[in-house]
């Protein structure tokens, strides 16, 4: 499939069938995404792989940190703003809405919302989980290499039919990650990312949040003929 074709067809999945992903090609999908640019090529993506018995050690610690009568832990970087405000805000609404109208949430029934946010730390059942830390005392830019080589990684498990969930959900839960997979405190949680062969038959997969139009987000600066250079 082109490139581009790619890019208009991945899309976040949230139901993954129980069908193993062969090592081999989850090696051949983080190269592909190693091949990221990065400024001065630091290559600061550190990808921790979890299948099998880790998975489920990580993915039930979470769920059980999660469900937790406390308060959350902080972030450990603030990938969302503190305080949200239109636009945005009300993207994230629609985005929200949109998501649970297909799996039948109503609003204000929050033990519905709470179990669906919960399936995160399930990957959503996908086999293969990803976790990708950086070292904390790098610059934020790091943060946007790790952005181009999450988007590689999803284009090209796309390609091979498999399909992913970047998971910023796992954040808060950085020091119980971090312990069962002993990543030093020197490293912080990017996010987590679900992996494996989509369920075509799950609802929640038809979920295909829309776009802004180019021109919504696009200035064009186009020199009037008179100051061209000649
Ligand atoms: C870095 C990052 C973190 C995300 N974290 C979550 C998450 O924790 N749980 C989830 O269900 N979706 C998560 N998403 C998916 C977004 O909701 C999704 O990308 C957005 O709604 C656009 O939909 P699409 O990916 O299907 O095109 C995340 C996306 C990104 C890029």
């Amino acid at each position: 499939m082109p490139l581009t074709d790619l890019m208009y067809a991945r899309g976040s999945t949230r139901a993954f069938l129980p069908r193993p992903v062969p090592t081999e090609l989850v090696r051949s999908i983080i190269g592909a995404a190693g091949q990221a640019p990065s400024g001065t090529n630091i290559q600061p993506w550190q990808i921790h792989v979890v299948t099998g018995t880790v998975r489920n050690q990580v993915s039930d610690a979470v769920q059980f940190a999660a469900t937790q009568p406390v308060e959350r832990p902080e972030w450990t970087y603030d990938y969302y703003p503190k305080a949200w405000r239109d636009p945005y805000l009300a993207r994230r609404r629609a985005c929200g809405w949109g998501l649970y109208g297909l799996l039948g949430i109503q609003k204000g029934d929050r033990a519905a919302g709470l179990a669906q946010e919960l399936r995160n730390f399930k990957f959503f059942d996908a086999p293969v989980g990803l976790f990708l830390f950086i070292d904390r005392d790098l610059g934020r830019g790091s943060l946007l290499d790790c952005g181009m080589f999450l988007q590689n990684l999803m284009l090209a498990a796309q390609e091979v039919g498999l399909a992913t969930c970047p998971q910023a959900a796992w954040v808060p839960f950085d020091t119980i990650v971090r312990g069962i997979l002993t990543v030093p405190d020197s490293q912080m949680l990017v996010c987590g990312v679900a992996l494996g062969y989509p369920d075509p038959s799950a609802p929640v997969n038809r979920y295909r949040p829309g776009r802004l139009e180019v021109d919504a987000y696009t200035t064009w600066h186009d020199l009037p003929p008179s100051s061209s250079p000649r």
